[in-house]
């Protein structure tokens, strides 16, 4: 478990704010954040991004610097995550550690107040699809860990992100869940019924911070990373052609409805689920032919 050292590019990026920055509650957006969105609106803004060593992650924390927000990324393996940070590049520093880890929560929060100063918004992205199969033969203790992961850290780390600044100041939070939790799905029930749960904890803390928080979800559907390199690598043409949008996802689709939804366009939006699937749920009413 890291706190202080991680694996930092670079040392002070700092956010431009601090905690006697004076912006009063601001749920993300408002006074002091630029205009819409765009290069600058988050400038003076900070983030904590888990799991951001690849992926959907990491593609939100490039959309978020090149706003001009300062991020702390988290992810379990060291080497990767400081790759990230290299690649972010002077307002990003890197927390290794397990969102698992029930002390890792706190700690992340800490790091990025330490460095920055605020803690504006907190993607909370990390996840595991474990254990794959059929319910009938998971191990529960396998099934518990799947809401570990999934559904408490994300409360873990609302909880200290809320404590820590975000009561005081406001913020947003984005909790990344799936487009899968509409429906069933054979061998994923420990993950599909995980991220059900986080959406509706998504819910409940909405309404439990406002109005000083907002919480929303991003639901993608099937994107372009190695969590999902099991479903797209052997068939994307074929679950392309199905898709209304003709392709499957990139990191960067979903980074881009993370960073409206955090941006003070979205200061009115609390509670939504921003479905990124590339017309998945409308696909029954697709024109054949
Ligand atoms: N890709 C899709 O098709 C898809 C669809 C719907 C929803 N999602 C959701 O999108 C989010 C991102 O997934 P992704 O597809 O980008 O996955 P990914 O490419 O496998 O990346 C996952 C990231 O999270 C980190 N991570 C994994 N477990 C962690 C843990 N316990 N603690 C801290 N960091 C951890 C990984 O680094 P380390 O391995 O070094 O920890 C990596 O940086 C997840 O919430 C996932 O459920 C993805």
């Amino acid at each position: 478990m890291t706190t202080g050292g991680g694996s930092d590019a670079g040392g002070g990026p700092g956010a431009g704010g601090g905690p006697d920055a004076g912006d009063g509650p601001d749920p993300g957006g408002g006074p002091g954040a630029g205009p819409g969105g765009g290069p600058g609106s988050l400038s003076g803004r900070a983030a904590l991004i888990t799991g951001a060593s690849r992926g959907i992650g990491l593609a939100v924390a490039e959309a978020l610097t090149a706003d001009g927000a300062a991020v702390c990324v988290t992810a379990r393996d060291p080497k990767g995550l400081a790759d990230a940070v290299r690649r972010l590049g002077p307002r990003a520093i890197g927390c290794p550690g397990d969102v698992a880890d029930p002390a890792h929560p706190e700690a992340a929060v800490a790091r990025a107040l330490a460095e920055f100063g605020r803690l504006d918004i907190l993607v909370n992205n990390a996840a595991t699809n474990a254990p794959l199969g059929p319910l009938m033969t998971v191990d529960p203790l396998a099934w518990r860990s799947a809401f570990t992961v999934n559904v408490e850290a994300p409360l873990r780390l609302t909880q200290a992100a809320w404590r820590a600044w975000m009561r005081d100041h406001g913020g947003a939070v984005v909790n990344i869940c799936t487009e899968g939790t509409d429906g069933v799905g054979p061998g994923i029930g420990a993950y599909g019924t995980a991220k059900t749960a986080l959406l509706r904890l998504t819910r409940q803390l909405a309404a439990e911070l406002a109005p000083s928080v907002r919480v929303n979800a991003v639901s993608p559907g099937l994107v372009r990373t190695e969590m999902a390199r099991f479903v797209w690598e052997p068939d994307e043409r074929e679950i392309a052609a199905t898709l209304p949008m003709a392709r499957i996802g990139e990191p960067e689709d979903v980074a881009h409805a993370v960073r409206w939804l955090v941006s003070a366009e979205a200061s009115w939006i609390t509670g939504a689920d921003l479905v990124v699937d590339g017309g998945r749920r409308v696909r029954a009413a697709r024109r054949i032919g």
